[in-house]
């Protein structure tokens, strides 16, 4: 079984009380919210206002990814939401290990997540520390891009990392996630599947959640 975190992102924003309404019915186990802030990455999405309005409305446990530079200044507000996972970059923490703790103190667990360029072995020392590792299979900023090929070689290399060090941390992949990467990711170790617009671009976002939910791991 894969863990399923539909993104946000690709929701009617129209319309986010019914978005929120099928999330809440369907088997979906997390909600992904994508929080940008122009800087870290060349986008913009939202901002604590509507997620407040998220967090009321959906039953779901967050899953927030925060592609915003320092995100250690926001992490009272993040907790404030409920969220259960904080997703930081390791990309825009100068002091990883002081901001893990930092989640940590503020009763969330600690997600890493890298972009598509920076290697595994850059979380060796930290991987004891960490809930999950984030894997981005796009560059970070846009939903509905094309999946980075690379991504299914190092979800192996951080597999053998986990395994190695025997950390606790899940394996999370975002990005271009659809019914032909998908269970090619699985295959490779993955725990957890962000899927945007293969969820709620679908006629039956339900079934695709329930499609991806029941890949499993091969290792
Ligand atoms: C991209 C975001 C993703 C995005 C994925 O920067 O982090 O979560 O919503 O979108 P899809 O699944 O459409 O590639
Ligand atoms: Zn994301």
């Amino acid at each position: 079984m894969q863990i399923v975190s539909p993104s946000l992102l690709a929701a009617d924003f129209g319309n986010l009380e019914r978005e929120l309404d099928m999330i809440n019915r369907s088997n979906a186990d997390w909600l992904h919210l994508d929080v940008m802030d122009g800087v870290f990455v060349p986008n913009i999405s939202f901002g604590f206002p509507v997620m407040k309005a998220v967090a009321r409305l959906c039953r779901k446990p967050l899953d927030v990814h925060l592609m915003i530079e320092r995100p250690e200044k926001f992490i009272s507000e993040v907790r404030e939401l409920g969220t259960m996972m904080m997703n930081v970059h390791y990309e825009a923490c100068t002091h990883l290990h002081r901001v893990i703790h930092q989640i940590h103190e503020n009763g969330m667990k600690a997600a890493v997540t890298l972009n598509p360029s920076t290697p595994v072995c850059m979380l060796e020392d930290v991987i004891q520390d960490l809930d999950m590792v984030l894997l981005m299979t796009v560059n970070p900023g846009f939903g509905g891009q094309k999946f980075i090929e690379h991504s299914i070689e190092k979800v192996g290399q951080l597999r053998q990392l986990i395994d190695r060090t025997q950390s606790r941390a899940l394996i999370e992949v975002d990005g271009g996630v659809n019914a032909e990467t998908a269970p090619r990711l699985a295959a490779a170790g993955t725990d957890a599947l962000v899927a945007g617009s293969y969820v709620f671009g679908a006629p039956n976002p339900e079934e695709r959640i329930d499609q991806l939910r029941a890949l499993g791991r091969s290792n």
